[in-house]
């Protein structure tokens, strides 16, 4: 349950089979325990979550006061047109003595060759039709088989160079929806798919998550065909992490009792993966990007679309509103009670 796409309703034109696509860095705008969507208000959430974008976010985001575009003087993604927010889980590295360490995050070359992050993630809007609203995941599931592969998913990288680019599809192949467990990844890539169909009425859900719904597709693919009760289709959109594990590769400091070192900020597996959405894109710039074809973190004056060098964004950060200790080897995750320095 996360994720709602809030603001404007704008109608896409159909773009007959656009390849192109929008794929664009986001730096650590900050690292705390809030969650406008699942928990407005408060202050130390249940877990951790790291949060990109636009600067206007906080712990509340009420759609009705709420203008991400106007209240924001900065974003931490590439593009200065977007101030929206995306936020996840974080990873956390168990030491075989009990404390923990966030795993560090990297931007991941892919088709660009290179992307550069600091921590953050990377956004990818792919064109699939028309019009758009969203969300993905589910915070408490521990269950793998209640997750579809398709959407959710993990590769081991067996390389710390971020242009090896390995395997097929995102979400295919041999991809788990578990975090892998091997000394042999040395980088953790983690892919959240959200559904590209959307009931054509809710900008949000109660539970952010029953008014978009998966189509037929599978992965990376635009989405494929939505059911009736959710006819509108949207730009997909995918969250692409990559965590940094190779300095956790001593087996020796692994648990002794034999569990995953890799946990996400809730102590709970990859199913537990989830992402959170809140849309802020300036007017109607991301329909304009979907509609002439914009392509990968580049400029699209076609679109009004500007491209930041990555000192501006990654210079757009905040300070934690729920101050605590998120780095170091900590004596426990951030759960419940702030977090102690070990
Ligand atoms: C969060 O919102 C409140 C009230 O809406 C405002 O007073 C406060 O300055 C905002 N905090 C941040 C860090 O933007
Ligand atoms: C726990 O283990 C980690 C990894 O070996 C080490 O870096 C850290 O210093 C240890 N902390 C304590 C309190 O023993
Ligand atoms: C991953 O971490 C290792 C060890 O700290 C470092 O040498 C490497 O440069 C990092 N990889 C990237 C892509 O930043």
């Amino acid at each position: 349950m996360q994720l709602a796409l809030l603001g404007a309703v704008a109608l896409l034109t159909q773009n007959a089979a656009a390849q192109n696509m929008l794929r664009f860095a986001c730096s650590q705008l900050v690292v705390e325990r809030t969650d406008p969507l699942v928990n407005p208000g408060m202050k130390y959430t249940p877990h951790l979550h790291q949060i990109v974008g636009g600067n206007s976010f906080n712990i509340s985001m009420d759609p009705a006061t709420h203008d991400p575009p106007a209240m924001s003087s900065c974003t931490s993604c590439s593009f200065v047109e977007d101030l929206s927010n995306y936020w996840t889980a974080v990873m956390f590295f168990k030491a075989r003595n009990g404390t923990y360490k966030r795993v560090p995050q990297v931007g991941n070359g892919g088709p660009q060759g290179s992307l550069i992050n600091k921590g953050g993630l990377d956004v990818y809007y792919i064109p699939s039709g028309k019009g758009f609203r969203m969300l993905a995941g589910n915070a408490v599931n521990t269950d793998a088989s209640k997750v579809s592969k398709g959407n959710i998913c993990h590769r081991c990288w067996q390389s710390t160079d971020d242009n090896q680019f390995t395997g097929g599809a995102p979400c295919s192949g041999s991809d788990t929806v578990d975090i892998p467990m091997s000394t042999s990844c040395k980088m953790i890539r983690q892919t959240i798919i959200f559904p590209a169909c959307w009931d054509g009425k809710n900008l949000d859900s109660p539970n952010h998550q029953t008014h978009v719904a998966y189509g037929q597709g599978s992965g990376a693919t635009g989405g494929g065909a939505c059911p009736s009760t959710h006819p509108v289709k949207l730009p997909q959109i995918m969250y692409e992490l990559m965590w940094n594990t190779s300095t956790f590769m001593d087996k020796n400091i692994w648990p002794a009792d034999g569990s995953n070192p890799f946990v996400y900020s809730m102590n709970l597996g990859g199913p537990a993966a989830h992402g959170d959405y809140v849309f802020g894109w300036k007017g109607d710039t991301l329909q304009q990007a979907m509609d002439k074809n914009c392509n990968l973190n580049k400029d699209c004056p076609a679109a009004g679309l500007h491209a930041q060098s990555a000192d501006k964004y990654n210079a757009c950060t905040k300070a934690q509103q729920a101050p605590e200790e998120v780095d170091g080897w900590l004596k426990a995750l951030p759960l419940g009670e702030m977090a102690i320095k070990a």
